[in-house]
């Protein structure tokens, strides 16, 4: 079992490696005769194009050849379906478009590729990207969900949710109603996407990619080029963030593969910096509305709340954004309802804390809202309304330490210095206010596959395909083999990051220390079980032992009741003529987890200091609290944390994709223009771990975190900023000219 003492922090295993340019990412691969490709994008967002004019382009120096929709290599496995998405079945019920790549003269979205180029140097291929012409029969687009919310379309198998009375509303003593809006955020990570393909045989494809999954980037393309996935490699050992737009592939990647193939050179795709806003997803504009009624008492009446998001024409993308409502809180009277609305705009994919981040923005706001209206503070009213079991699945929660993070993380804000009374703190010319806010995303335990081999010499090498986003995961890797070997940290190896090795799900939804990680506990302990065999098998040096008086550490094995009496890993396979042990693990969650509702959860707290000048805002101070299980590698769990705050502040403060709606194209794409927190917009960030262990999920105990550092950060800034000013923004980002 896992050691009970709390785990030490350690550093990042590959930390040394990615700071001294060691750590390879997919464009830092070069493969001989490489040559590269440009993309060129649409300069409409709907409409034909009339006509396409390569031949300059395809005169220029270096240039290998110009591919449009005139000319592009097949893609056999998704040509000939219609009315679904770029790499999938069609939907039901069917979307209004389809968008196949470099298929057709039809224009689906502002950027859309309508030609790649191919030239022997990136320089050369970006010239001649600029000598491609395009003319276009034009339409009017819609690209501006706000025109069009009352479009929204029920998303084929998502139903609208309902328990107690659907009135309740209508008679509830306390009321309020309020619109919340996101826009559009788009994730933008260091590292630009996209891909390196290099065919090796006729049917068999070596890739490097910017994915979070090997292996689904290797399942997508045997899709699309109908190969056995055998025959394709996938490496992506490192990668420079994701936030969840690299799970899935994207068209542009599958057809640079079927460019690669025709030309016969490997290819590398390297999108600029504009492309990342229109052609690898983005979190869409979504506008929600909460209708909330309490008693005098503080109890909920009843929580209404409906989403509606937008999507491309093309795919019918959809989140979790209403979800956090049916749960939350003890309330009798719940509904929701999802929409989506289908705009001339590329599609939108998860972006870190997904929907739930979305749909936590408004539950987490009304709440501080009517907690105001109710005078109570916000931590009492959420007390008030705590709910010890879920009420949406009449289950209980698997664990939930919710309380003690209110209080911890009040404790670490100050919240008693919060006055009730907006705009009643002042610190020269700054205002100041409190805020908080609560995160909950599902804590899912997916199937993984891992190896371990120990060496006689006493080292362990862990295996799995699983990709390294960013959060740490060979450290926590680590951590679970050192906690079940005693296999000192150092003398850990972890190999990660390539479909030559066991299968593990895409880095996503929080959920790899609890997949992948189980699969690295099973294998460990099935080597634990073959050492304690062989030490106490007939003529062994712990003969007759029982295996559970054995403790293994530091990699010796000894007797709990006989001090002197031990044995070393290395003693033990050395007289067994063992140079290995070698096993492999497919872990998956029990039964149990069906009975249990699993959730991780946080509370945000927030001091900003507002100017009531300018109506600048600043985040003066954070505390991030997560109830998250056993935490595994506390220095990373840590800097997951800080990361969610810094995100979470440029989604409170600065982040939003800009449209220009007359010509449906982004006008801020941008790094200069699009404002991501950066460190001058960050406080000290203080980071508590409830850190007690779920006794349902895995054998770790450890619960996923990448998303609830997120999750409702943006509300604890607003609820602060009312907190503040008196002001109440619903529309974020909160830009100065809202405060004022
Ligand atoms: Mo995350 S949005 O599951 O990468």
């Amino acid at each position: 079992m896992t050691k009970d003492t709390k785990n030490p922090p350690i550093d990042r295993v590959d930390g040394r490696m990615k700071v001294t340019g060691g750590a390879n990412y997919f464009a830092d691969f070069e493969l001989p005769n490489m040559a590269y490709c440009v993309i060129v994008g649409s300069e409409i967002a709907r409409g034909t194009i009339t006509s396409l004019d390569t031949k300059k382009a395809q005169g220029a120096p270096g240039v290998l050849g110009v591919f449009t929709h005139q000319n592009r290599p097949p893609i056999p496995g998704w040509d000939a379906t219609v009315g679904g998405p770029a790499d999938g079945p069609p939907p039901k019920p069917k979307t209004e478009e389809t968008y196949r790549i470099l298929s057709s003269p039809k224009i689906l979205f502002d950027g859309q590729p309508i030609a790649i180029v191919v030239a022997d140097t990136y320089e050369r291929a970006t010239y001649a990207a600029s000598l491609v012409k395009a003319t276009y029969a034009k339409q009017a687009a819609r690209t501006d969900l706000s025109k069009h919310v009352a479009e929204g379309i029920a998303p084929g198998g998502s139903g609208d949710y309902s328990r107690g009375k659907a009135d309740a509303h209508q008679t509830a003593p306390v009321t309020l109603e309020a619109q919340y809006t996101i826009p559009i955020e788009v994730h933008n990570p260091m590292e630009l996407h996209g891909i390196l393909a290099h065919w090796t045989g006729p049917d068999t494809l070596m890739i490097y990619a910017k994915t979070q999954g090997v292996n689904a980037t290797q399942n997508a393309m045997a899709q699309a080029f109908k190969l056995d996935p055998k025959n394709i490699h996938v490496h992506t050992e490192f990668m420079g963030g994701g936030f969840g737009m690299g799970l899935r592939t994207w068209p542009q990647e599958t057809a640079v593969v079927a460019i690669a193939r025709k030309i016969g050179r490997p290819l590398k795709l390297v999108m600029n910096r504009s492309q990342m806003f229109t052609l690898v997803g983005h979190r869409p504009y979504t506008v929600q509305t909460i209708r909330m009624g309490a008693d005098q008492t503080g109890k909920l009446v009843s929580i209404s709340h409906a989403a509606t998001a937008e999507t491309a024409r093309y795919e019918d993308f959809t989140e979790a954004t209403v979800n956090m409502t049916k749960f939350m809180y003890a309330c009798p009277n719940v509904s929701t309802r999802y929409r989506i609305v289908r705009l001339d705009r590329s599609v939108p994919i998860w972006m870190r804390g997904p929907g739930e981040a979305t749909g936590a923005f408004a539950l987490e706001s009304a709440m501080d809202e009517m907690a105001h209206k109710l005078n109570l503070d916000p931590i009492e009213f959420r007390l008030r309304n705590y709910t010890e079991t879920d009420p949406e699945h009449n289950r209980p929660y698997s664990s939930k330490h919710l309380k003690e993070a209110y209080q911890k993380g009040a404790e670490a804000i100050g919240w008693s210095n919060r006055k009730p009374q907006p705009g009643s703190l002042r610190e020269g010319n700054w205002l100041i206010g409190y805020g908080m806010s609560t995160g909950v995303f599902n804590a899912f335990r997916w199937e993984a596959s891992a190896r371990a081999l120990l060496k006689a010499d006493g080292s362990l090498t862990l295996q799995s395909a699983v990709t390294d986003i960013g959060p740490g995961t060979g450290t926590a890797l680590t951590m679970i083999a050192h906690n079940v070997l005693g296999v000192p940290v150092e003398r850990i190896k972890v190999e990660y990051g390539d479909t030559s090795l066991p299968k593990a799900p895409s880095q996503g939804g929080s959920a790899i220390v609890s997949a992948v990680g189980s699969a690295v506990f099973d294998a460990c302990t099935a080597i634990k079980q073959a050492l304690i065999e062989l030490a106490v098998k007939d003529g062994g040096s712990l003969a007759g032992r029982q295996a559970d008086e054995l403790t293994l550490a530091d990699g010796i094995l000894s007797a709990d009741k006989e001090p002197g009496k031990k044995v070393t890993v290395s003693e033990l396979m050395q007289a067994n003529n063992l140079t290995v042990i070698d096993r492999t693990k497919e872990s998956k969650a029990g039964p149990d987890h069906q009975k249990y509702s699993v959730y991780s959860f946080s509370v945000h707290f927030v001091q900003v200091r507002v100017n009531p000048m300018t109506g600048v805002v600043r985040v003066a101070k954070a505390v991030s609290v997560a109830d998250s299980g056993r935490i595994i590698s506390p220095k990373t769990a840590a800097s997951q944390m800080i990361g969610g705050v810094a995100g979470g502040i440029g989604m409170a403060l600065t982040e939003e994709a800009v449209i220009d709606h007359r010509f449906g194209r982004f006008v801020n794409n941008n790094f200069a223009d699009y404002h991501v927190a950066v460190h001058a917009d960050v406080p000290a960030i203080e980071t508590i771990m409830i850190d007690k262990p779920d006794p349902i999920i895995n054998p770790m105990g450890a619960k996923g975190m990448g998303e609830i550092a997120l999750i409702g950060f943006a509300g604890a800034v607003a609820n602060a900023v009312f907190n503040a000013t008196g002001q109440r923004v619903r529309h974020l980002p909160i830009t100065p000219d809202k405060v004022m």
